[in-house]
C-alpha cells in the first residue's frame, strides 16, 4: 500500500503541467509498464529557478515527478544530476518495492533535461 505522504503528494501534485519558458526538457519512459515522464526545467547561470513535470504514470510516478521537482529547484545542475532515485523514495518517506521503477522515471528525465540544457549551452 501507498503510504501517506505519497497519497498526499498524488492528490495534491506540485509543478504539474507543461513549463512555458522551460529552457531544458527531459522524457523517461518505462518499457514494462509503458509510462511515461516528462520533466521541464527553467534554468539560469546553471542554477534550476523553475521545474514542472508532465505524467502518462501511475500514482508513485506522479507522487515522485511532484516531489522531485520540489527538491531540484535552486539546486544548481551538477547537484541536479547526482539526485537520486533513492533520496526521492526517502523524501516519501518510503515505497513498495515493485514501484521503486517509477522513481526512476524522475531521476533518468532529470538527468536528461539537464543533459539537454549542457547540449544546449
Ligand atoms: Fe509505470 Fe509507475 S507503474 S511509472
Amino acid at each position: 500500500m501507498y503510504n501517506e505522504k505519497i497519497l498526499n503528494e498524488f492528490k495534491n501534485p506540485q509543478n504539474m503541467g507543461e513549463l512555458k519558458d522551460a529552457n531544458a526538457i527531459g522524457t523517461a519512459g518505462n518499457a514494462k509498464c509503458g509510462d511515461i515522464l516528462q520533466i521541464f526545467l527553467k534554468i539560469e547561470d546553471d542554477i534550476i529557478v523553475d521545474a514542472s513535470f508532465k505524467t502518462f504514470g501511475c500514482v508513485a510516478a506522479i507522487a515522485s515527478s511532484s516531489i522531485a521537482t520540489k527538491m531540484v529547484i535552486g539546486k544548481n545542475i551538477d547537484e541536479a544530476l547526482n539526485l537520486k532515485n533513492s533520496e526521492v523514495v526517502e523524501e516519501l518517506e518510503g515505497m513498495p518495492p515493485q514501484k521503486i521503477h517509477c522513481s526512476v522515471l524522475a531521476e533518468e528525465a532529470i538527468k536528461k533535461a539537464v543533459e539537454d540544457y549542457k547540449n544546449k549551452n
